[in-house]
């Protein structure tokens, strides 16, 4: 089948209005959210159902064109957009939530739902859902599970891959895999939706999911504490950790990132004081109001005069809450980031904040480096600012020290088309040779997301 002839076919699966050709109509599908990747769609097809899902997979095997699966497109590893020539196959048609199951505590949701759709769907059942994330608004439930996304309540309640409990999918083939409704225990042999978990879209395209919801916890606080190191932060979260049974969230940033927040944003910053290192802890129980407990576990920790703040009430925690989550948002205000998010042993972290500046300047004297992260899970973001989107000098370096810190190239990203050269060198020919044999069997002629996890 020629290009053209598959256009014609999948115009006749999706619809007319559902499969976009136009440059103007492509354009935000083919750009990342970072600007740093682009590629030029052959089309875009945004089927409606399954049975769509399943026909136009078929049609791009039969023409041997590639399929790259797309979301909210928040992806930043350039995973979910077309390197050339590839159909993009948008999910977000697929957004319906069904009824929450209340006696369960699960919901099953169709792969284009927005996190922050499902978390209102969730809410109003007197659930909620374990995993949260900056971009909620766009982000969705399918993606998330492609990605095994983590986000800032990894430390409480796991990443994505914990909370899936059943999923439909659809192989390159068109056959559907359905396990729905999940149960907690089902050990029939291999888990396929945890497979799924963290396959970038490169095994099969996720059309449904079944979530396990978590309980809703009524009593938060949100503290900022400001700390002169890094090295101090992570003993800090350590101790944090062990002393309160409450934390939802362990997160740092340091002055450089709230100088942007501060410039960029309307946000103040959280008291008069600047430290070069700043922690944000959440916590949240539902019988007792957890807050007297983290005052006094910051109180132990020995925080300086002026230098903690702390909010009960939502505004005040949302208020605190900005000066970490609209890091992404400052960033990409600035330029186009090289976006590094990787995570070393707890005991290696604070040597990652204050050595990634270090080895970046060295390859590149004019980069700026801005890190943030999850220190609760061990995850660094670290952000560089300056070269060329295709120069990876000092990516390269970031990550080869994040090797010899025995760390992973991807906590939460995946490795998409940004790192794939940097898989064999985290997990070793033998085990990639053995995702490979996973890759083969399950699409042979590569029409999956080419590109990503491996080379084309
Ligand atoms: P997309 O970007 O559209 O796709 C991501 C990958 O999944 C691609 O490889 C794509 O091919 C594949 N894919 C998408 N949908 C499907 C499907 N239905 N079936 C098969 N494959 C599919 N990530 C975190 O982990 N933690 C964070 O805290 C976090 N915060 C963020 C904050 C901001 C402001 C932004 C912009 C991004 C953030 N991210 C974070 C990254 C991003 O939101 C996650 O990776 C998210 O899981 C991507 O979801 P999406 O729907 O946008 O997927
Ligand atoms: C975050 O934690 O803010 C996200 O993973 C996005 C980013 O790395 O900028
Ligand atoms: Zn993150």
């Amino acid at each position: 089948m020629t290009p053209d002839a598959l256009v014609a076919s999948l115009r006749e699966i999706v619809g007319e209005t559902h499969c976009l050709t136009d440059p103007a109509l492509c354009a935000s599908y083919e750009t990342d959210w970072t600007r740093r990747f682009h590629g030029e769609a052959l089309a875009v097809a945004r089927p409606g159902s399954t049975d769509e899902v399943a026909r136009v997979l078929v049609a791009c095997a039969d023409a041997g064109i590639g399929v790259v699966p797309q979301g909210g497109n928040t992806g930043l590893v350039g995973g979910s957009v077309p390197r050339g020539g590839e159909v993009v196959l948008s999910l977000l048609r697929l957004n319906e939530i069904e009824e929450v199951d209340r006696v369960a505590g699960e919901v099953t949701v169709g792969a284009g739902a927005t996190l922050a759709a499902v978390q209102a769907a969730a809410r109003g059942a007197g659930w909620e859902v374990g995993v949260d994330l900056g971009a909620r608004d766009s982000a969705t439930i399918g993606g998330m599970v492609a990605t095994n996304a983590g986000g800032v309540n990894v430390v409480r309640h796991g990443a994505m891959r914990s909370q899936l409990i059943g999923f439909e999918a659809v192989r390159v083939d068109g056959t559907v895999l359905r396990r729905l409704p999940g149960m907690p225990k089902d050990n029939t042999g291999y888990d396929l939706g945890e497979l799924l978990a963290g396959s970038e879209g490169t095994l099969a395209v996720i059309t449904r999911i079944r979530l396990r919801l978590v309980p809703p916890l009524r009593h938060r606080a949100v503290c900022v504490i400001g700390l002169a190191d890094a090295h101090a932060a992570v003993a800090a979260a350590s101790e944090l950790r062990r002393t309160l049974g409450s934390v939802m969230a362990l997160e740092l940033f340091t002055d450089a990132g709230l100088e942007l927040i501060t410039r960029h944003t309307a946000a103040r910053a959280p008291f008069a004081g600047r430290t070069p290192v700043y922690l944000l802890v959440e916590v949240a129980s539902d019988d007792d109001d957890p807050t007297d407990g983290l005052l006094a576990a910051v109180d132990a920790i020995g925080v300086g005069e002026g230098s903690a703040a702390v909010a009960t009430d939502a505004a005040g925690r949302h208020r605190l809450w900005q000066m970490r989550e609209r890091h992404t948002e400052v960033i990409n205000a600035e330029g186009v980031p090289h976006k590094l998010d990787v995570s070393v042993p707890a005991a290696r972290y604070a040597e990652l904040v204050e050595r990634s500046p270090q080895v970046v300047a060295a390859v590149d004297p004019d980069a700026r480096t801005i890190v943030y992260g999850h220190v609760g899970d061990g995850n660094l973001h670290v952000n560089v600012l300056g070269p060329e989107p295709d120069d990876h000098r000092t990516d390269d370096a970031v990550l080869e020290l994040v090797l010899e810190l025995g760390g992973s190239v991807s906590a939460e990203h995946g490795i998409g088309v940004a790192k794939v050269a940097w898989l064999v060198r985290d997990r070793g020919t033998e085990t990639v040779a053995a995702m490979r044999a996973i890759k083969a069997a399950w699409d042979p002629a590569g029409i999956l997301n080419p590109g990503v996890l491996f080379d084309a």
